[in-house]
């Protein structure tokens, strides 16, 4: 499936502050936005991609922010932002004043015109709380919460295999989803690279909190009438033509709108 080499590059998101995106997403009359949660590596980013090319609407990671500091000289970054860098690290969550700050810096990219696609956030009931009221502060609506679910011995080797654009943020995997030339970015030509989380001791710490702070999240949304959960077993076209299927059906059972 082609990604769009057009899509919207994130600026206002990336960097927050003042920072504003160059190329905007199409503003549309029923913009989509959607949550999605699971598992690391279960393959979200991969489906938020895809989404974003077919619906339009921004990939919100929070992760992405995160690794985006990185870049950053010591200077240049705030001292919650390298303490946020070490939590990253041990795979552990940052604290939730940290990563409610950045959304709220952020917030008017929840009411861009083209939707979201928020991936990584929330993490916490804490965090879905605020985001709740950051939503209604901003006059948007949730149209959708979609879980992925899949086995977690299938997702850590997802993870083992990763590989980044440290560039564009695309993603790769080494053998299921392979660049069309080894250990080269197929939309931008930088190098890619293993994420530093992407570790073994990095990886248990981070399946253990999912399993702790961030599964919970499910019954939440659940109550709140949001939740589609959706298998993560297959290739990520299928898990796609899965979730535009579930999103459809949400369309003609009254609860969504157009997709
Ligand atoms: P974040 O960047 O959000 O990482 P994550 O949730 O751990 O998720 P990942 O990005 O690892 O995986 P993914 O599900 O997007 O999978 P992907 O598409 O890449 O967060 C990183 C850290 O930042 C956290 O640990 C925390 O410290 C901090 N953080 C971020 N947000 C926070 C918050 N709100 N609160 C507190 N702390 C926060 O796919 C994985 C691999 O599988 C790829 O190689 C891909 O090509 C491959 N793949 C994808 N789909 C398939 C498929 N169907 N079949 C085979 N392979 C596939």
């Amino acid at each position: 499936m082609e990604i769009s080499q057009n899509k919207p590059n994130r600026n206002a998101w990336l960097k927050g502050g003042k920072a504003q995106c160059q190329i905007l997403p199409q503003g549309r009359v029923h913009p989509q936005r959607l949550v999605l949660l699971g598992a690391p590596g279960i393959g979200k980013g991969t489906q938020a991609e895809l989404l974003s090319a077919r619906l339009g609407a921004c990939h919100l990671s929070t992760g992405d922010i995160f690794r985006g500091a990185k870049t950053l000289s010591e200077c240049d970054r705030t001292p919650a932002m390298s303490s946020a860098l070490d939590y990253m690290r041990r795979g552990d969550l940052v604290p939730d004043e940290t990563v409610l700050g950045l959304l709220i810096e952020r917030s008017k990219c929840l009411r861009c015109g083209g939707g979201f696609l928020l991936d990584g956030f929330p993490r916490t009931v804490a965090q879905a709380e605020a985001l709740k009221k950051c939503l209604t502060q901003n006059d948007v609506r949730l149209g959708a919460v979609l879980s992925y679910e899949l086995p977690l011995e299938k997702v850590v080797s997802r993870l083992s295999g990763r590989r980044t654009c440290p560039t564009c943020k695309a993603v790769y995997h080494v053998d299921r989803r392979p660049p069309k030339m080894s250990g080269i970015c197929d939309a931008c030509g930088t190098a890619l690279i293993q994420r530093e989380d992407d570790r073994p001791e990095s990886v248990r710490v981070r399946m253990e909190v999912y399993e702790k702070s961030t599964a919970p999240l499910a019954e939440f949304y659940r109550r709140n009438h949001l939740l589609v959960s959706i298998s993560a077993e297959g290739t990520p076209e299928e898990i796609f033509d899965r979730t535009m299927i579930a999103l459809k059906r949400r369309l003609y059972n009254g609860t969504w709108c157009a997709v």
